[in-house]
């Protein structure tokens, strides 16, 4: 046991996703523990430039470059930062890990979930997170949230509303499969009581 705690959060563009990381990672600093907060796409420097192209290239990439894409940004990521970390002992805070690519790349229905989630496996040598936080919402009400905030959309934001649903069921149904792994909250809810439920669920292993 090193006492590495990998934790990741999930959902669509708009759920709240960057709030809760920020509150929890006080908590867990309160609590004495070092938290490297990272993210995929981009959290490393060969991984910003793979960001650039997965989210601003203009003009299409084929979904399985899109797919490979993501694998080369998380194989260099886990490699470089997140295993060193949980060696040490450290909490790992990730926005977005291998289940943002099931649920996006899976979502345009030309990839198959499963072949996705093994490329994934494989680019990270079988990385699993300890906790998963799918921060739920219906498509509409992140819409609103992103239309709220953003003059810009990048390439996934400024898909088709029918293309975020598809998101969102993927997740659920991942959450499903793994109950251990992940925890669902209903990000419709004051921004406290999520960090709350987020922090019970994770008080037996700080
Ligand atoms: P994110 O960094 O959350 O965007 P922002 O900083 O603009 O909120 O995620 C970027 C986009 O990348 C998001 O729309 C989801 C998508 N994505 C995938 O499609 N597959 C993946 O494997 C990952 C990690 C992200």
């Amino acid at each position: 046991m090193t006492g590495g705690l990998f934790i990741t959060l999930e959902g669509g563009d708009g759920t709240g996703k960057s709030t809760q990381a920020a509150l929890l990672e006080e908590w867990l600093t309160g609590l004495g523990r070092t938290v490297v907060r990272t993210r995929e796409p981009g959290g490393t420097d060969a991984g910003v430039e793979i960001r650039e192209i997965v989210l601003h290239h203009r003009g299409d990439i084929a979904p399985r470059a899109e797919a490979l894409l993501y694998a080369a940004d998380r194989a260099h990521h886990v490699a470089t930062v997140v295993r060193p970390a949980l060696a040490r002992g450290e909490v790992v805070l990730q926005d977005r890990y291998l289940d943002s690519s099931v649920a996006y790349q899976g979502a345009g229905r030309v990839l198959d979930a499963q072949e996705i989630r093994e490329l994934s496996l494989w680019a990270a040598e079988g990385l699993l997170p300890d906790l998963t936080i799918l921060l739920d919402l219906d498509e509409d009400a992140a819409r609103a949230r992103l239309d709220a905030s953003r003059t810009r959309y990048d390439r996934l934001e400024a898909e088709r509303s029918d293309f975020h649903a598809r998101v969102r069921a993927g997740y659920l149904a991942l959450a499903e499969a793994e109950p251990e792994r992940f925890l669902v909250v209903d990000a419709g809810r004051p921004v406290d009581e999520i960090a709350a439920d987020i922090r019970e669920r994770l008080a037996g292993r700080v």
